[in-house]
Parts: C-alpha cells; sequence; structure tokens
C-alpha cells in the first residue's frame, strides 16, 4: 500500500514537473539517443522542482583564469542556446555513460582581458560576445549505483569532457584599449582569422564551468528518478 501511494504520488509528480523521460534498454542506442533528445529542452528549461536550475539562459557570476600569458575574468555571463543541442551519442555501459552532444551558444557579459592573446598584446574591460557555432562536447560521466528507499539511484562519481568546434566562434569585445578603434579592429580581424586557436587559450575556463553546472544539474534529475524508470532492464 505504502508503494502504491508512494507509486502514485511520483507519478503524479512526474507528470506535474513535465519530467516525462522514456526508458529504454540498455543497449538500445536509438531509444537512449531519442530520449536523452527529447529531456534536452525539459532540463534546459530547469525543473524548480527538483532544485534544477535554468540552463537556458545560464547564469554564470565570474570565471577568472591566467593561462598561456592572458589574465581573463568573464563576469554576469549569460549562455544561451544550450536547449538547441542536439544528441549525437549516448552510451551506457555498466559504469559509464558517454554522452555526445552538438551545441551552438551565444555568451554575453562583461570582460576584463590583459596579457596576450597568442601573440598579440590585448588590453580592455567592457562587454563581451562569443558565439560558438556547432560546438561539439563529449562528456563522459562515472556512475555508481545507490539503493535508497527500495529504489536504486544513479550517482556520478567523476567526469570529464573534451569541446571541439566544428564551425567556427566570433568574438565581439567592446571597448578594447580603453575604446582605440585601430587597435580594437586589428585584434578583433586578428581573433576572428584565428578563432580555432584563440578558442583554445581563451574558452577552457568558461567552458569547463558551462558543462560543469550541465553534469551538477542532470545529477540533481538522478537523484529524483531512480534508474527503474530511466532504464529498462
Ligand atoms: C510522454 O511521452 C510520450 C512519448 O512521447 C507521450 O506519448 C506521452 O503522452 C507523454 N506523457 C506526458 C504526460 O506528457
Ligand atoms: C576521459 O578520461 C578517460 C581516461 O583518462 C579518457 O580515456 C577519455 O577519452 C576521456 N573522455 C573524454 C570525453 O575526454
Amino acid at each position: 500500500m505504502k508503494c502504491v501511494v508512494a507509486c502514485f504520488v511520483i507519478c503524479v509528480l512526474g507528470v506535474a514537473q513535465g519530467v516525462n523521460i522514456t526508458a529504454c534498454k540498455q543497449d538500445d542506442a536509438a531509444c537512449l539517443k531519442a530520449s536523452a533528445q527529447a529531456a534536452v529542452p525539459l532540463l534546459a528549461a530547469g525543473i524548480p522542482d527538483m532544485g534544477i536550475a535554468s540552463m537556458d539562459p545560464m547564469y554564470i557570476d565570474q570565471v577568472k583564469s591566467l593561462q598561456a600569458g592572458l589574465a581573463m575574468d568573464f563576469r554576469n555571463t549569460n549562455v544561451k542556446g544550450l536547449k538547441n543541442c542536439k544528441v549525437l551519442n549516448l552510451k551506457r555501459f555498466p559504469h559509464r555513460t558517454d554522452l555526445d552532444l552538438k551545441c551552438s551558444v551565444t555568451m554575453e557579459g562583461d570582460y576584463t582581458l590583459g596579457g596576450k592573446l597568442l601573440i598579440m598584446p590585448i588590453e580592455g574591460t567592457g562587454k563581451y560576445r562569443i558565439k560558438i557555432r556547432g560546438v561539439v562536447v563529449k562528456i563522459q560521466l562515472d556512475i555508481d549505483e545507490k539503493p535508497r528507499d527500495g529504489a536504486t539511484y544513479w550517482m556520478v562519481k567523476n567526469w570529464n569532457y573534451s569541446a571541439t568546434v566544428e564551425k567556427d566562434v566570433h568574438y565581439k569585445f567592446r571597448n578594447l584599449f580603453n575604446g582605440n578603434k585601430q587597435l580594437s579592429d586589428a585584434i578583433h580581424e586578428f581573433a576572428n582569422q584565428n578563432w580555432r586557436d584563440i578558442f583554445q587559450d581563451v574558452a577552457p575556463p568558461i567552458v569547463k564551468v558551462v558543462v560543469g553546472r550541465i553534469v551538477t544539474e542532470t545529477t540533481k534529475l538522478f537523484n529524483h528518478v531512480p534508474i527503474e524508470e530511466l532504464v529498462i532492464r
């Protein structure tokens, strides 16, 4: 009886929360991919009842780093476009899940840069916008199973990822060099011509935060929905 009530409550909550994830067999690649794809916009919108924050837009208060002679500080960043990510692949293994996404996102906020962009001196603070088209993010999750209240849940133990841009990246930093237009135009031309190398220098700290947030928010779903509702075994 207790279970019936619990199941009823979970089902009603499931529908009320707008979580409608199709359970798949572990080795049914097509089903897993379609099910994950259907979950992308639901998760991106956020699920307040599960404490899952919106991921489109995703707000990042600050990412600060110093690498390759370039000091970077990105503040008040809004990342837009994650709800349109395409699931390229979802593979389940007993203790691992591989998720490959292809996304196009725009990041906008405030920046401060100082140092060298590859070989070019750069200096400035103001508004920025970075448009990334066709970034393939491969996420690998190490997963354990934890029993709780008669059900089993996934627990993400560890994760890593790689990010490769397939199309291009466009950079816009307002007010570089205190508004010196000549210097600013020159560096924008340089940056947008060498977008791939610049991406490797500039993007990793912020991409890591974005992917980390995707993993953290998705993990909250795994904390609320037992494996039995996610996969058929
Ligand atoms: C859940 O998804 C399935 C398959 O897409 C659909 O048939 C069903 O109506 C959906 N249920 C709810 C409550 O949205
Ligand atoms: C994650 O790390 C493992 C072990 O180091 C490596 O084999 C794998 O390629 C990495 N995955 C990604 C998506 O980078």
